[in-house]
């Protein structure tokens, strides 16, 4: 976070750039204007509101990295587990080159890959919108911060709803979501100043399908979330910065709510609509006969079965030849559907309005009624979360009770992020005694890659049984309190077995030499002498946790599709989701 004197330093920071931009606006024709690589054109203003801008930063925050649109050497920048700036020194380059008004300097500090503040400056109008103490602000005219007024979103009327679905990027993809939501009113403007207009209630929604980089929208993610909206990524996640070359995914910007239409986010994936209805339709039917459906969640893919039958849920355990003692986590559609099931103690509260719907599982005790008794199998305690992914959502939606759902993958094996490798795991013939998986939902890898972070919150302090996406510096900042390692000698979650998410071949960590036989997970660039070697899965060039997050499992599984009998991993750093990702190494390394 920044101080007030560093919000006033921002301030004078971005009156500046604003100065330098006019200057260039006014006198601007086309002799200035060059094109990148990428072909999207640039001026001298770029240029130089770039330099003002860099300057301006190292001199206030001389220890923050800075990455810039502009600034090609900052694209190869690593270490986004540290806080680090995103610029955009004017977003909506061809707007300034059309003489449209619309053109914007943005600034976005990001701290465990959220954006903590956020400032969008427009030259031409002398205005400035900004985060700062958990609200939004604007001002007019004038550069005073005392002049600051707040600035809120409204709250989203689904009957009347008014979009953003700038023409310029018009994909069919943008074409079907339109038609599935039949927006009210479709208001045209570039650059970053619609999410200073949703910030401001003058709209409800900014649908993206076509490709932006993370410094065109962090500022405006700030400054929209601290007005009461969000950006969510396509698996109903908030955005997150620091991502593989600062790419973003199809993203979905909104004011406020208290609940999203999954599909307003799966339909910025192309999608058939008819086919998605079908799907759902079957699958309930399928649940409510009491057999197996798997189906995508933001982690993995899960195998479910429906939370109100005894008969489907022994099923799970003979399918998977999962171990009697390991229970089984409920999924459920909202907060509070899940309070009618488990105690919500102070923690829960606060960690299940932080982080659902996502990756992140509550222990609590079990509440006494009929469905909890079932979903908990008569134990004290039940595991629940909320999926975020679309698809989930809406299934458990339509069948109104909760789903339990293990991964999707034969017990102690490699958990599933795709529908392929469900399908390997129960194929050929999806049935056997005792269960039977009648439907597979194959919609997309999963977004994170790896399971839950499952938190036992019966007590003051959280107990982390299981590392994931949400990592413990997370939990810890949102409680402001110590989060606790489980106790090794009381299993308290049973699942969480030495040995684990194994592959057939042995896993090995930390690896530098080659043994013989091995197959490779490689981490950044591949060693030259590892160069020949066939059976080599890269899980991050760039040395992106999360892309290693996302591409572990299928890592796994490739090289033991390869037949190697060792599999050798290079040292993963053990920071943020890295933890999580040592975790699962660790547990499928040891062979108890
Ligand atoms: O991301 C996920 O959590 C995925 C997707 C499908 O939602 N599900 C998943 O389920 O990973 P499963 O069954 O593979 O792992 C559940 C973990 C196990 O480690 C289990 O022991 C633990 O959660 N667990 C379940 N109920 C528990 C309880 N009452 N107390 C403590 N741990 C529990
Ligand atoms: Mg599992």
């Amino acid at each position: 976070m920044i101080n007030s004197k560093q919000l006033i330093n921002m301030i004078n920071l971005a009156k500046e750039c604003n100065l330098c931009a006019m200057s260039f606006f006014r006198q601007l024709d086309n002799t200035q204007v060059i094109f990148k690589k990428d072909e999207s054109p640039l001026t001298k203003a770029d240029i130089e509101v770039n330099k003002i801008a860099i300057n301006g930063l190292k001199k206030n925050f001389p220890n923050i990295s800075i990455v810039s649109e502009e600034l090609e050497s900052s694209h190869n920048f690593l270490e986004n587990d540290k806080p680090f700036w995103l610029v955009d020194p004017i977003d909506g380059t061809k707007e300034f080159i059309n003489k449209n008004p619309n053109f914007t300097v943005n600034f976005a500090l990001i701290k465990n890959n959220l954006p903590v503040f956020g400032l969008i400056a427009q030259p031409f109008t002398d205005t400035i919108w900004y985060s700062f103490g958990g609200k939004a602000w604007k001002i007019e005219k004038d550069y005073k911060i005392e002049k600051s007024e707040q600035i809120q979103c409204s709250k989203i009327n689904y009957n009347k709803i008014s979009t953003f679905s700038s023409s310029s990027h018009r994909s069919k993809e943008l074409e079907d979501w339109i038609t599935l939501v039949k927006p009210q009113k479709d208001i045209n403007i570039g650059s970053s100043i619609k999410f200073c207009h949703l910030a401001e209630g003058k709209a409800d929604l900014y649908p993206r399908t076509s490709p932006t980089m993370e410094w065109d929208i962090a500022a405006g993610h700030s400054i929209l979330k601290a007005a009461g909206g969000n950006v969510y990524c396509d698996a109903g996640l908030e955005m997150r910065y620091g991502k593989v070359n600062f790419k973003n995914t199809n993203f979905l910007a909104f004011g406020k709510t208290p609940y999203l239409p999954p599909k307003f986010l799966l339909f910025l994936n192309k999608h058939d609509v008819d086919k998605y209805e079908n799907d759902l339709v079957q699958a309930k039917n399928e649940l409510v006969k009491q057999n197996l459906v798997a189906f995508p969640t933001e982690t993995v893919y899960g195998l479910g079965a429906i939370g109100s039958s005894k008969k489907a849920i022994r099923s799970i355990y003979a399918a998977k030849r999962r171990p009697s003692n390991n229970p089984l986590i409920a999924h459920t559609f909202s907060k509070k559907e899940a309070e009618k099931y488990i105690e919500f103690t102070e923690i829960a509260n606060v960690l299940a309005n932080n982080f659902w719907p996502g990756p992140l599982t509550i222990v609590g005790q079990t509440k006494k009624n009929k469905i909890s008794n079932i979903l908990s199998q008569g134990k004290s305690t039940l595991a629940i979360r909320v999926p975020s992914h679309p698809l989930a959502m809406d299934l458990i939606k339509r069948v109104n009770v909760p789903i339990l759902a293990p991964s999707a993958n034969l017990s102690g094996g490699v958990s599933p992020t795709k529908a392929e490798h469900v399908k390997k795991d129960f194929g050929p013939h999806f049935k056997g005694k005792g269960w039977k998986l009648s439907k597979i939902l194959d919609y997309e890898t999963s977004y994170v890659g790896i399971e839950s972070t499952v938190v036992d919150c019966r007590g003051e302090k959280p107990i982390i049984l299981r590392h994931g996406y949400i990592t413990k510096e997370m939990i810890s900042e949102i409680l402001e309190t110590e989060v606790l390692d489980p106790n090794d000698d009381e299993l308290i979650s049973p699942g969480l077995l030495k040995s684990h998410y194994s592959p057939k071949a042995d896993v090995f960590l930390d690896q530098k030499i080659s043994m013989e036989n091995a197959g490779w997970l490689t981490f950044g660039n591949t060693p030259k002498s590892l160069q020949k070697n066939k059976n080599l899965f890269n899980l991050s060039p760039s040395k992106n946790l999360f892309q290693a997050c996302c591409l572990l499992y299928s890592g796994l599984r490739y090289l033991d599709s390869k037949g190697v009998k060792n599999i050798q991993v290079m040292p993963i750093p053990n920071i943020g989701i890295g933890v999580a990702i040592n975790d699962r190494l660790q547990r499928a390394s040891c062979k108890l």
